[in-house]
């Protein structure tokens, strides 16, 4: 009995997995570069601007920004520094916790470390999708963050995003179809889409896809500064191996050579 049972969870689980992703939508890639500095410096700039008014990235100092990023001391206070903080400190914000939660009814977290906890596809994805709900505190909803507690702050650049019907191009089996004669993509008329409200934002979608992306590489870089560094250093270290390696053999062969 015992056995039968665990046998069914175990019938049953894979169902649930699956029920749960059908519900979850789909996250768009998206492809970083972290050498890409202009990226990075962009995105920089759009987190001091649109989202230290409520996140900290307490782990991460302005100095270190500044140098990674090759942004001057200079241009760094006076493009990303609002909260009188010094060059030194951390980037730290002076919203209190407990008032955030009384205002949004969730404090909004550190950002330092949050693309490696969800992931960039999902930030790329989250930030996107902030749409208008009239049911929610503060008009707006997110495809990926059901009920969410943060405004959406883009507003302004991307324009007012709503749920709305649009043509979309048919896809069977992963591959978008296309007329076979004309070449012209097949579309049909799909609800419970996103869809911007023309000429509300100041940003074209395209532009604004540009600045998400740019925005999710600077929180990719903050999440793992040393990346860059680890891969230069890692080249040293395998050039060094392969140095070290051709002495071995030859110290090897000499103290071999008596012994056969
Ligand atoms: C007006 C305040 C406010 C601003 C400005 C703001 N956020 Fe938020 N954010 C919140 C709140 C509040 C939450 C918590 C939402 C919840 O848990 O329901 C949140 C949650 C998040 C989360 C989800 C974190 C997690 O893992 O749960 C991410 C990512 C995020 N914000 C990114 C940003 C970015 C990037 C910006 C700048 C473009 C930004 N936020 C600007 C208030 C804000």
């Amino acid at each position: 009995m015992k056995k039968q049972f665990i046998a069914l969870i175990f019938a049953v689980l894979p169902a649930f997995a699956l029920a749960q992703a059908a519900l979850e939508y789909p996250n768009d890639h998206v492809d970083i570069d972290l050498a890409d500095k202009a990226a990075l410096q962009d995105g920089a700039r759009t987190f001091a601007n649109y989202c230290m008014g409520c996140h900290s990235a307490k782990f991460q100092r302005y100095e270190r920004v500044a140098k990674d990023l090759g942004i001057s001391e200079e241009l760094m206070m006076d493009n990303l520094v609002f909260t009188g903080a010094k060059i030194g400190d951390h980037m730290k914000i002076g919203m209190q916790p407990n008032d955030a939660k009384v205002w949004f009814g969730a404090a909004p977290p550190d950002l330092t470390l949050v693309a490696r906890v969800r992931g960039t596809d999902w930030l790329y994805t989250y930030l996107r999708t902030f749409y208008e709900d009239p049911t929610r505190p503060y008009g707006v909803n997110n495809k990926v963050f059901p009920n969410v507690g943060m405004p959406n702050v883009l507003v302004g650049l991307q324009g007012r995003q709503v749920i709305g019907c649009k043509q979309v191009q048919v896809v069977e089996h992963g591959k978008k179809q296309y007329d076979p004669l004309t070449g012209a993509p097949i579309t049909h008329e799909a609800c419970d889409q996103l869809t911007v409200v023309p000429k509300t934002g100041t940003l074209t979608e395209a532009e604004f896809d540009q600045k998400i992306h740019n925005l999710v590489s600077f929180l990719a870089y903050s999440a793992n500064p040393v990346k860059l560094e680890s891969q230069r250093i890692g080249v040293y270290v395998l050039l060094y191996l392969a140095f070290f390696f051709v002495f071995a053999y030859l110290l090897k062969r000499e103290y071999w050579k008596d012994v056969h």
